[in-house]
């Protein structure tokens, strides 16, 4: 990476403004469901009290709508965080104003303060300078380990670093090396598993990797749509019907690029949207009237996973069926555990793929899961992230 990262900087003595994505599931209760971005953070934290700075956390939760809502308070995250790092972790009931100033003032080399949701400010979406400003105020460093954010130029993200050096993490710096793989110079072969429900979410993503890729394989209900542009039938499943001229254009170019472009040949069908739904097996290009995929088949399970074999780089973002439902959650099944044994270095990004690989239990078989939602498929589209392009260069 060319920017530089904590090991370019000495943070000895220092109060370092760490801005993390703790923008976690939680349920009612306030317990957190997924601890996955959290635990993420741990090494850049431990590196940072090894070295003996104090450590501020800044981190949105939520999309609280710029005031304050207690049910999107990080003060619960602050308590798990404090059990993994076996230490205290400070609150401040602000992420700005004198509870926060007094807090950072307060702190000494070892302590970890972890501020209110920034999001409880509507500057923080703004990129407010005088609130970037004010944040920055509380440190003398700042270290940006939030990739899951690194999307959107928010104060705390971007213009943060208008007021203070910075650099990236050791978690920004995996996302960058691992996705950076995969729209930099990739190795071959190299094989992306594009899925999901809509066509329209990845047109980008698509866009992008088809100019890199050796084999590209569509599944989810977005193969629909591509099924509908080679003129088959598709009964009631979900098909857009605006973006079918565009998954035609996309099949072309994926021939001029000689890409291998797979589609099921096969799928599970079912007469309606629902877990005890009657279904069925049918080839891909016969799928009744009244009935709607909701999976891959077996065949196309098989031909994805037999397309990864001797892979060096795979690519998955986007589940093949309808995974929470048992019945159509087989062929996303298949290609988890297709990836996980394919000895490729494997990258999967997006919220439901990470869920289904995590299902299966797969997930210590995958080179690197990103933390990032929008962040990766931006990061997919080719898109240089705010965040990312804000930190300092080497
Ligand atoms: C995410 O969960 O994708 C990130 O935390 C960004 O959240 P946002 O989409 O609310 O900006």
């Amino acid at each position: 990476m060319n920017k530089k990262t904590i090991r370019d900087i000495d943070p000895a003595g220092k109060k370092v403004l760490v801005r993390v994505d703790y923008n976690v599931p939680m349920d009612g209760a306030g317990k957190i469901t997924d601890d996955t971005r959290v635990r993420a953070t741990l090494p850049t934290l431990r590196h940072l009290l090894d070295k003996g700075a104090a450590i501020i956390l800044a981190s949105h939760l939520g999309r609280p709508k710029g005031g304050p809502a207690p049910e999107f308070s990080l003060a619960p995250v602050a308590e798990h965080l404090s059990a993994l790092l076996g230490r205290e972790v400070l609150f401040a009931a602000d992420c700005v104003g004198p509870a926060a100033e007094a807090a950072a003032k307060a702190l000494k080399p070892g302590q970890v303060l972890m501020l209110e949701n920034l999001r409880f400010h509507k500057e923080e979406e703004k990129n407010d300078p005088e609130f970037a400003r004010q944040l920055a105020s509380l440190a003398d460093t700042y270290v940006n380990d939030a990739f899951g954010v690194s999307h959107r130029a928010h104060a705390s993200v971007e213009g943060i670093t208008k007021y203070l050096p910075a650099a990236a993490g050791f978690l920004l710096e995996k996302e960058i090396d691992f996705l950076g793989r995969a729209v930099g110079q990739p190795p071959h072969p190299y094989v992306a598993i594009i899925g999901g429900a809509k066509v329209s979410d990845k047109i980008g993503v698509i866009a992008n990797l088809l100019t890199k890729v050796d084999t590209l394989i569509i599944g989810g209900g977005m193969a629909n749509t591509f099924l509908a542009a080679k003129g088959y039938a598709t009964g009631k499943s979900l098909v857009e019907a605006d973006k079918i001229g565009l998954a035609a254009s996309l099949i072309k170019d994926a021939a001029a690029r000689k890409v291998n472009l797979l589609l099921p040949a096969d799928v599970v069908v079912a007469d309606r949207f629902a877990a005890d739904a009657v279904h069925m097996v049918v080839a891909a290009d016969a799928i009744p009237a009244d009935c709607m995929a909701l999976d891959i088949g077996p065949a196309s399970g098989a031909a994805f996973a037999a397309a990864l074999t001797g892979a060096k780089l795979i690519v998955w973002n986007g589940p093949m069926g309808v995974f929470e439902m048992d019945a159509f959650a087989k062929g996303t099944f298949a290609v988890a555990a297709a990836v996980a044994a394919s000895g490729a270095v494997s990258v999967i990004g997006g919220g439901d793929s990470v869920a289904a690989i995590e299902k299966v239990g797969l997930q210590d078989k995958i080179s690197h899961i990103s933390t990032g939602g929008g962040a990766s498929l931006e990061f997919l589209e080719g898109k240089v992230l705010p965040g990312v392009a804000a930190l300092a260069d080497k």
